[in-house]
């Protein structure tokens, strides 16, 4: 830890991205009452409940999905920077101030699958300049971040200029975790939901029986595997030493895209994972150029050390 607290950093930032400052303390703040929800004894179980209706992207909605939403809408609502809010539990965007600098949009709780299974969930969020409109590519972001709730609270932010780890202390305050984010650009370690496999394409196959095939096979060494099922918990683990995650495409119905959304679960990930030295991809180009054609669109996600990346590139898409 150092003495640096979000609360001075973003008062650093918000000399030049005031917008920007303002609107990460607004999800912060909120962020901070999401992990004391979580924390409480008697809450898992209810808020993993289903609500009874599917979100915009056919998923079940869970009572905290919901609840997040609902508090973050009401966060950034309060501050006039913010024009507009999109939110994966939205079907579409919901216009808040006329004039406003810039656009939040927001995974409000991702990983919503562990809930009520004590596994670490967060919250996912991108923000872009409000003259670009709602779809913007990635290239475009100001700042991104995630925000997990696990066995520490935490987050990871980039404003463009590197990747900073703050740790929610018992002063209701984020710390500077004092670490350099900078993922390792080699790994073996690899993070996919295998139950797939068999719907999955020749190269992606290729690729992980490669991995398996360990020193044994054309990789000559041993791959470990590691799959939480919540996208900031796979993430945040390489971040911290490396990996590579890949929900690809695949022939199920409703798959043909992979399951993760652009605008607010791949871009923002793919933003801070650059920004800390990774790469992230589709299979053939780089998510941050790519232009969005519907808020909810899906697309294939491979992101984390830049050569595991490329090499997955190499085996074709
Ligand atoms: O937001 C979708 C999500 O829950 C991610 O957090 C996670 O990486 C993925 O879906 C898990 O998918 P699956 O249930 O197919 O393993």
């Amino acid at each position: 830890m150092t003495a640096l607290t979000l609360t001075k950093f973003l008062t650093q930032i918000a000399a030049d991205q005031p917008a920007v400052a303002a609107s990460v303390r607004a999800l912060a703040g909120v962020a901070v009452e999401l992990s004391a929800t979580i924390a409480r004894p008697d809450s898992t179980a209810q808020l993993g409940a289903v609500r009874g209706s599917a979100n915009a992207d056919g998923d079940d909605q869970k009572k905290l999905d919901v609840l997040a939403d609902e508090m973050i809408a009401t966060a950034l609502a309060a501050v006039d920077h913010v024009a507009a809010y999109l939110s994966e539990e939205r079907d579409a965007a919901i216009q808040l101030h006329d004039g406003g600098d810039v656009i939040v949009a927001s995974d409000p709780l991702d990983g919503s699958s562990n809930i009520d299974t004590n596994v670490s969930i967060g919250t996912i969020f991108s923000i872009l300049p409000a003259s670009g409109g709602s779809l913007q590519p990635g290239r475009n972001q100001l700042a991104s971040g995630i925000f997990v709730y696990g066995p520490q609270t935490t987050l990871l932010v980039t404003c463009g200029d590197g990747v900073f780890a703050f740790q929610l202390g018992t002063d209701g305050q984020f710390h500077d975790m004092g670490w350099q984010v900078r993922m390792p650009a080699e790994t073996s370690e690899f993070a996919i939901n295998a139950s797939n496999s068999r719907h999955w394409a020749a190269p992606v196959s290729r690729y992980i029986a490669d991995c398996l095939a360990g020193s044994a096979g054309p990789r000559q060494r041993n791959f470990n595997m590691r799959w939480v099922g919540s996208l900031v918990a796979d993430g945040w683990r390489i971040f911290r030493r490396g990996g590579i995650f890949l929900y690809p495409a695949d022939a199920r119905d409703g798959y043909d895209n992979g399951r993760l959304r652009l605008v607010y679960e791949a871009s923002p990930m793919a933003f801070l994972v650059t920004q800390a030295g990774g790469r992230a991809s589709d299979g053939q180009q780089d998510i941050l150029d790519i232009v969005p054609d519907a808020l909810h669109q899906r697309v294939p996600l491979v992101f984390g050390s830049a050569n595991e990346v490329d090499e997955f590139v190499k085996y074709g898409s």
